[in-house]
């Protein structure tokens, strides 16, 4: 490594969501931070998100909106640092939000307010945000770090694994975190795209050329099941309600889509009583975007008239239509996954303050680590959550 190395308190890999907040909160305990980031600027996933408002928290989020190999390990940070503590923060720096839906907050203005807000809660002469760093080498030698970026050696005390996960590649995104954790002897549950659309093939092919429609569905994948909106793609499916159970699938197995949700089990037996005229086809027109209603009544081949057609049949469709089972080929993958799940194991980790058992003085936060939210502002909150954590047990 290079000579006269540069020395820190603390240095942060990433600044990301996670990376920013816990630098910015070591900073304010009076630590001098080094933020390294390989991109030319700060939070780019963050500008990119909530279609460029960051959806940068969940009012409902706890625990139980994680996935994790240990679904406890995210307990504690999340319960100390709270959504509310984030509006508090957002609401310091006078950024309006509002709620869009499902306890999802949003800026009204833009993703780049909360980017700034992070960096405005890093106090000068204590932290420095140090961009287009390319880190070509990490090694502990005694009690310290020493990271090598750009021919500069860094050196601390502490060092904070902050570099997300692999998912959108195209944005830098790398498996950068789980190298270096493997590095140090920790282990990794294996990464995967999670929070991305499904495809489609063999029977259900027929559904892509539906591509562009969108309808309310309940989704649903193992014990997993979402209320929300499904998108029919040129690829397979879409929209919140999928991304919200693909992170539930495994390959081979099928999901389950309920269409028409907020129907009684038997409605069609119902309507066929209040309306014999009416057909299948135009009972789900009236709950679903025509095309999507004239390809299900097809595959359901039932044609004629609701009075002419026999109560068991129409109890077999409304069961269909109540489960209608697809089974997806695969994912798009980690090049339209919003997340990854997987990541540096939690039983590697303290959950009281993220550092490396095994390793003294090693830290990982944010998305590196196997602890994932479901779509709705969850993942930020668990990267400040878990950033927060760590900077206040950073040792000084
Ligand atoms: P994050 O990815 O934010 O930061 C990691 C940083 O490390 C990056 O800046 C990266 O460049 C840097 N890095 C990587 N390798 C490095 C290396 N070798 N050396 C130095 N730096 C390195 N979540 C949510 O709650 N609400 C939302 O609205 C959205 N929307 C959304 C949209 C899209 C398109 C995506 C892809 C994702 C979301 N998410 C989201 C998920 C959310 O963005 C994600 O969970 C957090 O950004 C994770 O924060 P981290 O700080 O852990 O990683």
């Amino acid at each position: 490594m290079a000579d006269t190395p540069q020395s820190y308190d603390a240095i942060v890999l990433g600044a990301g969501a996670a990376g920013l907040m816990c630098a910015a909160i070591a900073g304010q305990r009076g630590l001098r931070v080094a933020v390294l980031e390989k991109a030319e600027k700060p939070g780019k996933k963050i500008l990119i998100s909530g279609g460029g408002r960051c959806n940068f928290t969940n009012i409902d989020a706890g625990p139980g909106n994680y996935l994790s190999a240990n679904p406890h390990f995210a307990k504690s940070a999340l319960a100390r640092y709270t959504p509310q503590d984030f509006i508090d923060l957002v609401e310091k720096h006078g950024i309006a939000w509002h709620e869009k839906t499902l306890g999802q907050l949003f800026c009204d203005g833009s993703a780049k307010q909360i980017v700034q807000m992070l960096l405005d809660e890093c106090p000068d002469g204590f932290v420095d945000v140090i961009c287009s760093a390319d880190v070509t080498a990490v090694a502990k030698d005694g009690d310290r770090f020493g990271v090598l970026a750009n021919g500069q050696v860094y050196s601390a005390p502490n060092l904070v694994i902050a570099t997300g996960g692999p998912s959108i590649p195209k944005m830098g995104a790398t498996g950068f975190a789980y190298e270096l954790a493997r590095q140090f002897g920790l282990k990794v549950v294996e990464p995967r795209p999670a929070l991305v659309p499904l495809t489609l093939g063999g029977e259900d092919v027929l559904f892509r050329e539906l591509s562009g429609v969108s309808t309310p569905v309940r989704a649903r994948a193992g014990k997993a099941s979402f209320d929300e909106a499904a998108l029919l793609t040129h690829k397979g499916l879409s929209g919140p309600a999928i991304l919200q159970v693909s992170s539930f699938w495994r390959p081979g197995e099928e999901i389950g889509i309920t269409f028409v949700p907020q129907a009684e089990t038997d409605w069609l037996l119902d309507l066929k009583r209040d309306n014999p005229r009416a057909t299948v086809r135009s009972a789900l027109r009236e709950h679903l975007p025509d095309r999507l209603a004239d390809a299900l009544a097809e595959k359901l081949g039932i044609e004629r008239e609701l009075g002419n057609v026999p109560d068991k049949a129409l109890r077999d469709a409304a069961k269909k239509l109540a489960d209608w089972r697809f089974s997806p080929t695969g994912t798009e993958g980690f090049a339209k996954a919003e997340v990854t799940i997987g990541g540096i194991s939690t039983a590697e980790l303290s959950s009281q303050t993220m550092e490396a058992r095994r390793v003294p003085g090693l830290y990982a936060i944010g998305e590196a680590v196997d602890v994932t939210g479901w779509l709705g502002g969850y993942n930020f909150q668990w990267a400040w959550a878990s950033g927060v954590a760590c900077a206040q047990a950073l040792a000084t």
